[in-house]
């Protein structure tokens, strides 16, 4: 034990959690977890996509009811709900967000804490204080846009600050990054270091293992629900990786060879509806990973939504496969064979209340029977299903039951198969490794490089700067709705992408 590590050990636990479990038909999610969060400690929660971290923190949160023992501070604690959660100084930003689409920033931030005057709702108070509340995490996002309106990234900002509304004891963050870029996570973690200052105890949940050193005090490791270890933050990758695992590690990025062919993809000075896309003009070939890194609102989601006529285009022009394309609905881009994946699984992705088969077919319904490549039509749907979720690494003997009883990881891989119902020229990938874990993400990875080998071209979209940088062959940098630069080669590194991020 280092010296930092002891002298948090000789405090009393802001939360301890004792012999906890949680069952679910046919699973154990958490069996007998003993687990602490000290004060001024961040404690980081890892393991593989299904491991039980979520539900463990639902569980601490209020959200959900499991067997064992809570105690906040020393003090034993039966929590009935997220508001008596909170009301104790337990608040948590959840991995699927909680927040009201149809409202307001400034009534989600409040939804539950309403300020009132004699009564009524005080409006313009509410405002101000949203805006005074964001503006301190250094959120630029107004507080009158509806929810609905903001891009995941922005929303994920909407939760972090809604959970700093509370007077906290113990701050749960799944995932917070998740869509977040470099800048927004400095942003983030400025405010995480002055909660610890405060004597704050933090779990923090999250798969870009190299965030977890630059923050976690200790680590937590969970498989298969039960807890493997609990060590200093500064454990090797490797290591890291094979206790999670039980395995070695792999290469995570493939070598990509390939040389690219015919353009498939040329965007010239494209307009959004919206405006968040002003002029930008990009090209993408068959066999190729072009990659997109920007800022969180900088239009590098709405750049492939528009091509797959889900944002309406204002001005400029898309030559899909060398002649003028504008889709005017998805099924319109997926029939002429381009694949978009949303970075958005909740709102536009899955049915969740549905088996993750049927969400399998659905997707491939007009195109029955499927009779090329290796989406070959072998027999029956279920050996078809099930070879499309071993594909991306889903347990295909869970494909029977409903999208939302899976981890955040697996609901991921459920929409990423979903991309090989059908032949594709192109796919636009937003955000496609969310919430995966490393393993995953390397089997990801190494179908991508299949992909383009086959002679797909691919439009990555990404606010993970280590995976855009490492597979793209092109990256290009978007800045305020435009392309900032195209980089090539050597000129595709941290610095030169982060330098063109800013002006
Ligand atoms: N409502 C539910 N009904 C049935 N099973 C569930 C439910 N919620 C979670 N599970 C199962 O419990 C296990 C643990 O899931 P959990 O969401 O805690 O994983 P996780 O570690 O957070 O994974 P990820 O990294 O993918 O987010 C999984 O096998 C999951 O399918
Ligand atoms: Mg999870």
């Amino acid at each position: 034990m280092n010296m930092a590590v002891q002298a948090l050990a000789a405090r009393t636990p802001r939360l301890q959690c004792r012999g906890i479990g949680k069952r679910y038909p046919g699973v154990v999610a958490l069996d007998d977890v003993n687990f602490e969060v000290l004060p001024g400690e961040v404690h980081v929660l890892f393991g593989e996509n299904g491991a039980g971290k979520s539900t463990l923190i639902s569980i601490i949160a209020g959200a959900n009811k499991g067997d064992g023992k809570l105690m906040l501070d020393g003090r034993e604690v039966d929590l009935q709900s997220v508001q008596h959660a909170r009301s104790l100084g337990i608040s948590a930003v959840f991995q699927e967000f909680s927040l009201v689409p149809q409202m307001s920033v400034a009534d989600n931030l409040f939804l539950g804490a309403e300020k009132t005057h004699g009564g009524r709702l005080a409006r313009g108070e509410m405002q101000r204080k949203a805006r005074e509340a964001l503006d301190s995490l250094g959120f630029d996002i107004d507080p009158h846009t509806l929810v609905q309106d903001l891009t995941r990234g922005e929303q994920q900002m909407v939760e972090i600050c809604k959970a700093f509304q509370h007077e906290l004891s113990v701050l749960i963050l799944d995932e917070p990054t998740a869509s977040l870029t470099e800048n927004e996570k400095d942003k983030l973690f400025a405010l995480v270091r002055k909660a610890k200052a405060n004597g704050v105890g933090i779990i923090y949940i999250s798969h870009r293992m190299h965030e977890l050193q630059e923050i976690g005090d200790r680590m937590t490791i969970l498989r298969d629900g039960r807890l493997v270890a609990t060590v200093p933050a500064s454990i090797g990758h490797d290591d890291l990786v094979e206790l999670m695992t039980g395995r070695q590690v792999e290469q995570v990025y493939p070598h990509m060879d390939t040389l690219p062919g015919k353009e498939v993809l040329r965007i010239s000075g494209l307009h959004t509806r919206s405006g968040l896309v002003c002029g930008a003009d990009l090209t993408v070939r068959a066999g190729e990973i072009v990659g997109i890194a920007g800022l969180v609102g900088c239009g590098k989601s709405e750049v492939g939504r528009a091509c797959f006529g889900v944002e309406r285009i204002a001005a400029g022009e898309i030559l899909y496969k060398g002649q003028p394309f504008v889709a005017r609905h998805p099924q319109e881009a997926l029939r002429a064979g381009i694949f978009y994946l949303t970075s958005d699984r909740k709102n536009e992705g899955l049915l969740l209340q549905h088996a993750c088969r049927d969400n399998l077919s659905l997707s491939a319904l007009h195109r029955k029977p499927v009779a090329r490549g290796w989406w070959l039509h072998k027999g029956s749907e279920r050996s078809w299903s099930a070879e499309l979720a071993e594909r991306v690494g889903f347990p295909s003997a869970r494909l029977d039951r409903n999208a939302h009883e899976f981890s955040g990881g697996n609901q991921q891989k459920v929409l990423l198969a979903k991309g090989l119902t059908q032949p594709t020229d192109l796919y636009i990938f937003d955000e496609p490794t969310v919430g995966v874990d490393v393993t995953t993400r390397a089997a990801i990875y190494r179908f991508f490089k299949e992909l383009c080998e086959a002679g797909a071209a691919i439009l990555l979209i990404s606010s993970d700067l280590s995976e855009v940088m490492n597979l793209s062959r092109r990256l290009y940098v978007m800045r305020e709705g435009q392309v900032a630069a195209e980089l090539t080669g050597s000129d595709i590194n941290e610095q030169s992408v982060l330098s063109h991020f800013f002006e």
